[in-house]
């Protein structure tokens, strides 16, 4: 991809970034706790106030959103003891991230805040009750990303057993169809407040929702008022077919892992054709690529940073994590076994990272090591100019609505991104230069 010499133009699409974390001492770089400089900032990852200097400067980078993954396990996938994990810190431990979410919104003014929470392991009216406390307490700036978990650690840590693809999407479809009934059992207006006629809430307005289905039984009415978003923006990460069918119904956000620029753009299409298919206006949800930055003085300089960095990710913490994100035991499998030549059913997620950016197939211990570098997103490394370069030729020729930032190291990473690179973006007219929407799901939608 030769990227293309832009100039600035009102009538250019724009970018929307969003920012990666975890609540915890890795997020998708298992280098991240032993890089020189996320030692060197004196941070704890385990202390609130990083999170509220994280959102702050997002904020100052116009970012659309933060955004928390969360998973509920710490692994024994990879040979069936928890030692690869516990010593390689493979995003474990991870606080839960739901608490830090007013916190740092607290800290902000309009950037969203948003989380992972998994549906495959508690009831729709709990869920529908927190996201929209939530939306309230953010004024409209909650974001959640409603996954299916597939770990059967974390299925485990609920007494459970991981459940078949089908079922998982099935149960998780009927829970949003309950929260989204239970955001509409109150009307905008069913508050009142009538202090002289003793009304607080016309009773007129509030309903229950009685639903009956395959998986869940809930009367309501939700005993949360309408929020500003009625319910969060919704975003989405899933890959297979049925988790496609998903995103393309409920999210306004996608995030997209796809190494390879050819699965990029042909995700993309059809993400935006399957949303015209069901009526659905396809700017109405935005794809946003994962990737990481490596950004030096010079390009010599930022491919130093990036193979220090690489080379701080032990073999065996790749092992340990692609094993849990495939729910998959990799210790069984020979390191010089070609992925995508495996037949066995768990290794055919994920399997558009099992080959390099020209198509060439990697071996499991190839695939480890991208997995533990950066899951396999794709690295961009460069000066700031030529990280704006990159990004610009992917959003331009490859597709997508932007791009979810996963950092080499924290703080510091975040930073640099957003003092180097989006003045850069901004300067070609390809970034936003101010928040116009109040509400995440407005700013997702934020044209200029
Ligand atoms: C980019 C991306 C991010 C994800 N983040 C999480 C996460 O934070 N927590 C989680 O439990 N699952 C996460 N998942 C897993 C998905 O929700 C889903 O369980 C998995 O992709 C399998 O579903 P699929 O069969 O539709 O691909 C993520 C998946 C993708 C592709």
């Amino acid at each position: 991809m030769a990227p293309s010499k832009a100039k600035p133009s009102s009538a250019r699409r724009m970018m929307h970034l969003a920012q990666f974390l975890v609540h915890g001492p890795t997020y998708h770089s298992l280098a991240m706790w032993r890089h020189p400089k996320t030692a060197a900032a004196g941070y704890d990852w385990s202390r609130p106030g990083l999170y509220q200097h994280i959102a702050r400067v997002c904020e100052r980078g116009l970012f659309d959103t933060v955004f928390f993954a969360d998973l509920n396990y710490i692994a024994d996938t990879y040979g069936g003891d928890l030692g690869a994990a516990l010593r390689n810190a493979t995003q474990a431990p991870e606080h839960d991230p739901i608490p830090l979410l007013s916190y740092m919104a607290a800290a902000t003014e309009r950037i969203g805040v948003a989380s992972t929470f998994s549906v495959s392991h508690s009831h729709p009216f709990y869920a529908a009750r927190l996201w929209a406390t939530l939306d309230h307490l953010t004024d409209g700036r909650a974001g959640w990303n409603v996954v299916t978990s597939i770990n059967s650690n974390q299925a485990a840590n609920y007494g459970e057993e991981r459940q078949a693809t089908d079922t998982r999407y099935d149960r998780a479809h009927e829970f949003m169809e309950v929260c989204q009934k239970l955001w509409h059992s109150w009307d905008e207006d069913a508050v009142v407040m009538d202090r002289e006629n003793a009304i607080f809430a016309d009773p007129d307005k509030v309903r229950r929702i009685e639903h009956e289905g395959r998986f869940f039984k809930s009367r309501g009415p939700l005993n949360v008022t309408r929020s500003p978003q009625n319910g969060p923006a919704i975003l989405q990460a899933g890959t297979s077919p049925k988790g496609q069918d998903f995103a393309v119904k409920y999210a306004d956000a996608i995030f997209a892992i796809q190494p390879r620029a050819v699965d990029a753009a042909a995700y993309f299409q059809s993400i935006k054709g399957q949303m015209s298919d069901i009526g659905r206006d396809p700017e109405t949800c935005k794809i946003l690529y994962g990737m990481q930055p490596f950004i030096g003085e010079s390009e010599a300089h930022a491919q130093e940073l990036q193979e220090q960095h690489n080379a701080l990710v032990p073999l065996e913490g790749g092992m340990a994590i692609l094993s849990a994100h495939l729910d998959f035991d990799l210790s069984k499998l020979p390191q010089d076994a070609i992925m995508a030549e495996r037949e066995e059913p768990e290794l055919y997620r994920m399997r558009t990272r099992f080959r390099k950016p020209d198509g060439t197939p990697m071996t499991v211990a190839e695939v480890a090591a991208r997995h533990g570098q950066s899951v396999s997103l794709p690295q961009f490394v460069g000066t700031a100019t030529s990280i704006a370069d990159q990004m610009e030729a992917y959003f331009t020729e490859v597709g997508g609505d932007g791009f979810m930032l996963s950092a080499s190291h924290s703080p510091g990473a975040i930073e640099e991104f957003v003092d180097q690179v989006v003045p850069e973006l901004q300067h070609r007219g390809l970034f936003r230069t101010e928040y116009k929407g109040k509400t995440q799901r407005e700013i997702l939608t934020q044209t200029d």
